[in-house]
């Protein structure tokens, strides 16, 4: 995820303001920044890798002529966070500038096609395609809007681009597919932005732009079009009311609920991802002779719900380790057969790089998974996959963890076709599934939140709670404990629910919070029978179950629906949502600030 930002003004020099509005885009992405300006006739770019008050000292921001401006702030997503990989991004000719969010999917087809016509690229990025692709039909004869228009029309993915050109140097011309994009208004200027806060402090009148849709901005007017159509689009803007504080949280009262909340979208992303990437890191998988998937926290949870998936759709067998406890455990029996795939949503946790330093001191291969690009994780893996969630916020990973669980996913299909595991008809039903994740994920986040928030209300006053789950529910059950831990400190523990009556029975008393999570796989009616158990000494059963299932619904307390018939190996990424969101109500209900619980950081830096 990263931020765009242009605006266009009456007067005055558009660098200052467009670097102000970077700084309040910061917290969408941090590794690079980047201005571009015209000013008679000519393209004036800054960019550098780096956060944006370091590259401000280096460059000074501030300082380009022109009162048209494009500004962007990333996350790298397609190659490192480096000065040639930092937007905008240009033509051959350097009169097209451009800045994007989001992803082409077929850029490298597009890149080709570019490169056989001299086209000459300078960065690893998708984005660069874009300004090319204009530059060729502008050579065509086309007008900017034509072949502006003309290039989106070739672009697949999900992006929002704004475009400025030297020879039609009055407007900005932005776009955006499945991503956000948004216009300010006010008496002096008109700006486009990924996001409100960003011109909120200039003015309050905004116009959102919707899927399919291209506007023409110039410092009178703007002009909205389908870009599929070219069928016009009237919208009056709209006057919003947000102060800043609550604008950069887009109305959620705190940043885990907005990234429980934008986990349809974040998944809708991390499903896009390049086809290369999941296969050559299938290719790893399948050669491994012994593999071990190593982390910490939420992403060892990640780690051992794919032990699951890899062993039940790929037979592949593996071993979740903890990282802090990897050299200890298995350190001596690694060797130049073993492979490691590293989970870190930060890509620097102290425990997973010593881990990950001392395999390779062994001679293993390194695999790494992280939301981080640059990260050192993505420097010490033969190969790393991004998980495209976007920065986050919150101390409590929510968002990164569906990520994580999604590309785990796609890889465990992989290669359960690469290994012929799995029938032709099941991968394509399999495939369908995957695509549906992201409504099936939208579903519950918009239906079942107010339930949650009552159960988090019935139970807020509870000293302690216990999470079951069995088969790679009980990665799901782990998750939800550890999100409880975290943002309200109850003691709370989980475990399989099969492993209940080595001890656990012992704890229950009438009234003992017991959360279940129920999806009808192969582990339904011991997962049934266990609940029987806990009800039968008086136990209060919280029971995440499929939509309709009312054998259970009978016999819990309270219940939480997701949705049926989702494939066992995705079920974690709809149950967790509950989950997270239980965690997010209890902190509230009890007065705690869940996106800041006391003595965690983001991430574990130091040992
Ligand atoms: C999860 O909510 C925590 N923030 C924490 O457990 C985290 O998952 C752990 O520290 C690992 O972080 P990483 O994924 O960045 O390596």
């Amino acid at each position: 995820m990263v931020g765009i930002f242009g605006c266009i003004l009456k007067d005055g020099n558009a660098a200052p303001v467009v670097h102000e509005a970077l700084k309040r885009l910061e917290y969408r992405g941090y590794d690079s920044v980047g201005e571009a300006t015209i000013h008679e006739g000519k393209l004036y770019v800054k960019k550098d890798q780096g956060k944006i008050d370091d590259v401000h000292a280096l460059h000074n921001l501030d300082d380009l002529p022109g009162r048209i401006g494009l500004g962007h702030i990333r996350w790298a997503t397609h190659g490192a966070p480096m000065q040639v990989n930092a937007h905008p991004h240009l033509d051959c000719g350097g009169q097209v500038a451009v800045v994007q969010n989001g992803i082409i999917e077929n850029y490298a087809e597009i890149k080709g096609e570019l490169e056989e016509l001299g086209h000459v690229f300078k960065s690893k990025t998708d984005t660069e395609v874009v300004p090319h692709l204009i530059e060729e039909k502008l050579r065509k004869g086309l007008s900017f809007i034509e072949a502006v228009r003309e290039t989106l029309n070739r672009l697949e993915g999900s992006f929002a681009v704004a475009v400025i050109y030297v020879k039609d140097s009055d407007k900005i011309i932005c776009a955006q597919k499945e991503n956000s994009l948004t216009i300010g208004l006010s008496e002096n200027a008109v700006y486009c932005s990924s996001d409100i806060p960003t011109f909120l402090p200039m003015t309050k009148k905004t116009v959102l732009v919707e899927n399919g849709e291209l506007v023409i901005l110039s410092d009178k007017d703007y002009e909205i079009r389908n870009f599929a159509d070219w069928s016009q689009v009237v919208r009056e803007p709209k006057i919003i009311d947000w102060v800043p504080e609550v604008a950069v949280k887009e109305g959620f009262p705190h940043f885990m609920l907005k990234e429980i909340h934008v986990q349809p979208a974040c998944l809708k992303r991390t499903t896009r991802l390049q086809e290369e990437y999941l296969d050559l890191m299938a290719a790893f998988l399948d050669r491994a002779k012994e593999l071990f998937l190593v982390a910490c926290g939420t992403s060892y949870h990640a780690c051992l719900a794919a032990s699951y998936m890899f062993s039940k759709m790929a037979f592949l067998s593996t071993h979740p380790v903890y990282a802090s406890e990897f050299i200890e455990q298995v350190g001596k029996s690694v060797n130049i057969d073993s492979t490691i795939l590293a989970l870190s949503q930060s890509g620097e946790t102290v425990d997973t790089l010593a881990a990950v330093d001392y395999a390779r001191g062994r001679a293993a291969t390194i695999l790494g998974l992280t939301n981080v690009v640059g990260s050192t994780l993505t420097r010490v893996s033969r190969v790393y996959i991004c998980q495209q969630a976007g920065p986050e916020i919150g101390v409590a990973a929510t968002k990164t963890f569906t990520a994580q669980l999604s590309v785990l996913a796609q890889l465990a299909l992989k290669l359960a076709e690469k290994r012929g595991k799995v029938s032709h008809v099941e991968i394509e039903h399999f495939k369908a599934k995957l695509r549906q994740i992201p409504d099936i994920t939208e579903k519950i986040v918009q239906t079942q939140g107010e339930k949650v928030k009552q159960i988090a209300k019935k139970y807020r006053d509870k000293p302690y709670f216990l999470f079951f789950g069995r088969g790679i529910s009980s990665a799901v059950a782990l998750e939800g404990t550890l999100k409880l831990l975290e943002t309200n400190q109850i003691p709370s523990m989980a475990c399989s629910s099969g492993e209940m009556k080595d001890g656990v029975v012992n704890l229950v008393q009438p009234g003992y919070p017991m959360i279940f999570i129920c999806p009808k796989d192969d582990t339904y009616k011991k997962v049934y029978a266990d609940i029987m158990e806990m009800k039968a000494r008086g136990a209060s059963v919280i029971a995440i179950i499929e939509e309709g299932d009312e054998q259970i619904k009978a016999l819990a307390d309270d219940y939480i629906e997701v949705m049926k018939d989702v494939p066992e190996f995705l079920c974690p990424i709809q149950c967790i949502i509950p989950l997270q969101l239980f965690a997010y109500y209890m902190a509230v209900e009890r007065g705690l600030d869940p996106d800041r619980p006391r003595h965690l950081t983001k991430a574990v830096t130091v040992k």
